[in-house]
């Protein structure tokens, strides 16, 4: 596409990113060094060789094992800082991460071991590359209600860190409900909320995502599509969806980018937003997840322009903060 000189220079917010998810093999291999873990790879190439994915879970196996080498605060600073990077040669201003605090907290890290190196790594980016960012931290679905609870009561202390919470991990057998208390607890907290829906399950998933856990947005939903009615009701309310189309392919949720439904929401008037999700998994930043979107499908750059007033409108910045943005 002639679109990739526009699309470099449109400014950008990212909206579904997950930390562990920016994993680059070259600072996994370096971490495992550094921390004296063994992994299952003798070289780059072989980690990149087994990013072959079939479906959702497939990929979390290996995402967890990868995430094993995070251990220290400087780790996390590291990892959070490398994706800022990626961040400024996108050309992306604003981004709100996502970070799974149970995946560490489970081997023995603590909360604050992790939420610290995030945070300074961030402070530093709004510093000295002028990218704004919030932090929300997502439950991860697969486990019980109570070991949510427990992650919203050590999360407490940081309240002004964190601006919401999510809910990911693996979306079949896990649906809105079980975490239904746990939501209405951080919402009680004054914590916004989101959550993945409708990426591998149902849209009756988003339906009840949006009814039962209130969320302010859906990350993916592109199976809305199956309901015209959703679909309707989605364009007409302006919900979020933020969609991640390679990893969309990469998870086999579309065989093809060709297949893809992003811009047929676009112009049905949904808040789509474009996104990178699990970038170091899925091959690709921010922009290369709109040259794919854009090389697969014809738009108009009025049309690639609109993902960003959309993530724009979805975003959880303040009034004064959406100042800067205009
Ligand atoms: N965790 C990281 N990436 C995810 C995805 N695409 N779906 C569900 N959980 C995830
Ligand atoms: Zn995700």
């Amino acid at each position: 596409s002639s679109q990739h000189a526009f699309i470099a220079g449109l400014p950008k917010v990212e909206l579904h990113l997950h930390l562990e998810g920016t994993l680059e093999p070259e600072l996994m291999f370096a971490l495992a060094e550094r921390n004296q873990i063994s992994i299952p790879y003798k070289t780059t190439d072989e980690i990149r060789a087994a990013y072959k994915f079939h479906n959702l879970q497939s990929f979390l196996d290996i995402y967890y094992q990868g995430a094993g080498v995070l251990i220290t605060e400087q780790d996390f600073f590291d990892l959070t800082w490398a994706y800022l990077e990626h961040c400024k040669q996108d050309n992306v201003i604003h981004t709100e991460v996502f970070f799974d605090p149970q995946t560490h907290t489970d081997r023995g890290i603590s909360f604050d071991t992790v939420i610290q190196g995030i945070h300074r790594a961030l402070e530093q980016g709004r510093e000295e590359l002028g990218i704004t960012s919030k932090i929300i931290m997502c439950f991860l679905r697969h486990l019980d209600e109570d070991s949510a609870i427990e992650t919203l009561n050590q999360a407490l202390p940081y309240k002004d860190w964190i601006i919401g919470v999510g809910l990911d991990s693996t979306e079949i057998g896990n649906p809105p409900h079980k975490h239904e208390k746990v939501f209405a607890m951080a919402r009680e907290h004054g914590f916004l909320t989101v959550s993945h829906a409708g990426e591998e399950g149902p849209a009756q998933n988003i339906i009840d995502t949006l009814e039962v856990l209130k969320t302010s947005r859906i990350d993916h939903g592109v199976r809305c599509a199956d309901d015209e009615q959703l679909v309707n009701q989605l364009a007409e309310d302006r919900t979020p969806l933020t969609v991640c189309p390679l990893s969309n392919t990469a998870l086999k949720v579309f065989e093809e980018m060709e297949e893809h439904n992003i811009v047929e929401l676009l112009r049905k008037g949904l808040c789509v937003t474009i996104n990178s999700d699990d970038p170091a998994y899925f091959g690709g930043y921010m922009n290369d997840n709109f040259n794919a979107v854009a090389d697969a499908h014809a738009m108009t750059e009025q049309e690639i322009a609109q993902f960003t007033f959309n993530a724009i409108e979805a975003s959880f910045i303040t009034t004064a903060e959406r100042e800067r943005l205009r």
